[in-house]
């Protein structure tokens, strides 16, 4: 086999991977965590009732995300549940949101027996369009979740006006997107409420976790109580004023977090810088298209990273196959959500709930058979010369035909 031979026979065909190190590991620690650990085992408070951690995460993450309050949970689903609940969210009634999100999105709605109702993407950035809400609206809507997707602000400029028109509550999944703004204003509380996660893939974590921020005082209260088993702040121990859940986080997990936090802006930094770097390198490829950043993102999380391939219909790989030679070059990659509103179990519980059959959605339904891989957040924690190779495999990929 000649030296070119080699290099541009696939990997996934036998030949040489562009690549055989590993990406960097997730999440990155060191002593200021081991520290954080011991401290909340020897304060012999290890949970949020007569601890201090939690209170101050509490206090830091909304002041991080530019929010008046901040109530810890145990995860992002749940959050978005009681964000639900708190805003009076009732059975059968309909909640708006985009289908190319992770299914916590939708069944965080069902299991309070709302309705999600699917408004498409845009396909170039995979954020809810907000061309297509009015369209989507009922008499039952009562609700609209915009998802910050892969750490990418979603068009608040279009969710707020269209929520003000119909009267709509409007819960930010923010999951992805710790860090980010919208217009220089941090998500969360742009809208009524903001979700976070910290499980374990997330730019900040501590393996589990959720945040619940908001600037509504009134909100705060009823975020705190559907947290805390139904109390009431300042009640009676055994004093429950309504049914909730016990969801909170425990010491452990927000000492980890306050830590993890003070990494962030120097690893944001870092992605930020990456994700401008491997956008130039792959724009020059063929039939490659990294996602646009909506004009109204001033600071973009990078929780992870995606790009279409549009060469699917010229004669270049099926996206499945183009995945699988990726990987096999030595770039670890994923196919991304399959749409909610294609999702069975999400259908059976709408049927079962008596909601309308979820419409198609074109654009996710494309995104997710043709066009769009993700590179998760190690990727973008590498140096030039990882993303050089990322690069160099794509263009290898792309290059070969069906
Ligand atoms: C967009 C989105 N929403 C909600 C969640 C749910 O968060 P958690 O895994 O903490 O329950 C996730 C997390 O994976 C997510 O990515």
């Amino acid at each position: 086999m000649t030296a070119t031979a080699t290099s541009t026979t696939l990997a996934i065909h036998g030949g040489t991977p562009v690549r055989t190190a590993p990406f960097g590991g997730w999440p990155v620690w060191g002593e200021e965590e081991e520290r954080a650990l011991l401290a909340a085992l020897r304060s012999g408070h290890w949970g949020s009732l007569d601890g201090t951690f939690v209170t101050r995460l509490e206090q830091e993450f909304a002041a991080f995300q530019g929010a008046r309050h901040g109530v810890a949970c145990v995860n992002g689903t749940l959050a978005l549940s009681v964000a639900l609940k708190a805003v009076g969210i009732e059975p059968g009634d309909e909640v708006l949101v985009p289908p190319y999100t992770f299914i916590a999105t939708a069944s965080a709605a069902l299991m309070v027996g709302a309705i999600p109702v699917f408004v498409d993407v845009d396909p170039e950035t995979l954020l809810l369009d907000p061309a297509l809400i009015d369209a989507a609206v009922t008499p039952r809507t009562r609700a609209i979740i915009p998802v910050h997707h892969a750490g990418s602000p979603a068009d608040m400029d279009g969710v707020m006006a269209a929520a003000r028109r119909h009267g709509l509550r409007v819960i930010e999944d923010a999951a992805q997107a710790h860090g980010a703004a919208w217009r220089g204003r941090p998500v969360g509380a742009i809208g009524d409420v903001g979700t976070f996660s910290f499980q374990s893939s997330k730019a900040i974590n501590a393996g589990e976790g959720g945040m619940m921020v908001t600037d509504d005082p009134a909100l705060e209260e009823l975020l705190w109580s559907y947290r805390n088993v139904g109390r009431r702040k300042g009640g009676e121990w055994y004093e429950h004023v309504r049914l909730g859940w016990n969801l909170r986080l425990t010491e452990f997990q927000a000492a980890l977090i306050l830590e993890q936090m003070r990494r962030f802006p120097a690893q944001q930094a870092h992605r930020t810088e990456s994700a401008a770097y491997l956008s130039s390198r792959l724009s020059e490829i063929p039939g490659v298209e990294p996602l646009r950043v909506p004009d109204g993102v001033t600071a973009h999380s990078w929780y992870s990273y995606h790009f279409r391939w549009l060469g699917e219909r010229d004669g270049g790989l099926p996206k499945l196959a183009f995945s699988a030679a990726l990987k096999a070059e030595g770039i670890p990659n994923f196919h991304g959500y399959v749409p909610l509103n294609r999702n069975e179990a999400v259908r059976e519980e709408v049927a079962r709930l008596g909601g309308p059959e979820p419409v198609a959605c074109p654009n996710a339904e494309r995104a997710a058979d043709h066009e769009v891989l993700m590179l998760a957040l190690p990727i973008l924690m590498g140096s030039h010369d990882d993303l050089d190779q990322v690069a160099e495999a794509v263009a290898k990929v792309a290059g070969a035909r069906a």
